[in-house]
């Protein structure tokens, strides 16, 4: 489904370049949920960021479903990133003045949904992640991990095939880490390919595959066994 070929990434110019990434490569199959490890700086969060079409590279090849993502097409990135990606970040990045119902709306909202139509997704969304009771409710209204899922349930709601995770548990203690990351599994057990970055050990073994990340390259990848599939070695 996902297949990049020496992406090649910088940032700043002359004396002060930073490669984030190096030419790595990689590939992700439909269905499959991913971890991506690394040290902090090895280029996880510019990975994901390139993945998901928030950012452009500045070379080689990124292959959706066989067709090229065309970086320099930003209303292409644009288009990609909202019809295929969810995204959730470490720190939720809710909007503070809207309740739980408006946040998790405003991606249909861009997408020119009906009202009625919204509302049915919205309220069906907050239903599977258990938080409907607090559609009303404002983000600093909640805990932590009902931060979360609001943040997965904007994610979701247009139902992308794809969801990207930087850091999803970062923010949160063990036991409520450990009940996102079981939402994303069950996300992926309907369907969704899930790719989550993550300094977590736990909640990495928890995923089929873990890329490991060092100084903008792939330095290896293991499977973990979770999903049944050892099909081992490749990336
Ligand atoms: N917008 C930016 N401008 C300049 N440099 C950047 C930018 N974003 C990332 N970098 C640099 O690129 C490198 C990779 O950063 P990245 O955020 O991808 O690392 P990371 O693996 O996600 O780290 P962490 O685990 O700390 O989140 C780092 O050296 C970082 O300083
Ligand atoms: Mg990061």
């Amino acid at each position: 489904m996902i297949r990049i070929e020496n992406i090649v990434k910088t940032f700043g110019k002359k004396d002060a370049v930073v490669e984030a990434l190096r030419g790595i490569s990689l590939s992700v199959r439909e269905g499959e949920m991913v971890a991506v490890m690394g040290k902090s700086g090895s280029g996880k969060s510019t990975l994901l960021n390139i993945l998901g079409g928030m950012m452009s590279a500045d070379g080689g090849t990124y292959l959706y479903n066989g067709k090229d993502v065309n970086f320099k097409s930003q209303k292409e990135l644009v288009k990609f990133r909202r019809n295929e990606i969810g995204f959730v970040v470490q720190y939720f990045a809710l909007v503070d003045d809207l309740n739980v119902f408006r946040n998790v709306a405003l991606p249909l909202k861009y997408q020119g949904y009906s009202r009625k139509k919204i509302t049915k997704k919205v309220m069906e969304t907050l239903a599977s992640l258990g938080i409907e009771d607090k559609a009303k409710a404002y983000p600093f209204e909640l805990s932590g991990g009902q931060q979360q899922r609001v943040a997965i349930a904007r994610a979701v709601v247009k139902s992308p095939r794809i969801i990207l995770a930087d850091e999803p548990t970062g923010a949160l203690d063990e036991a409520t880490g450990e009940e996102v990351q079981k939402i994303f599994r069950t996300l992926n057990e309907n369907g969704k390919t899930v790719i989550i970055v993550t300094h977590d050990a736990k909640v990495a073994e928890k995923c089929d595959r873990i890329i490991y990340v060092k100084d903008g390259i792939v330095e290896g990848s293991s499977e973990t066994g979770q999903n049944g599939c050892h099909k081992g070695g490749s990336v």
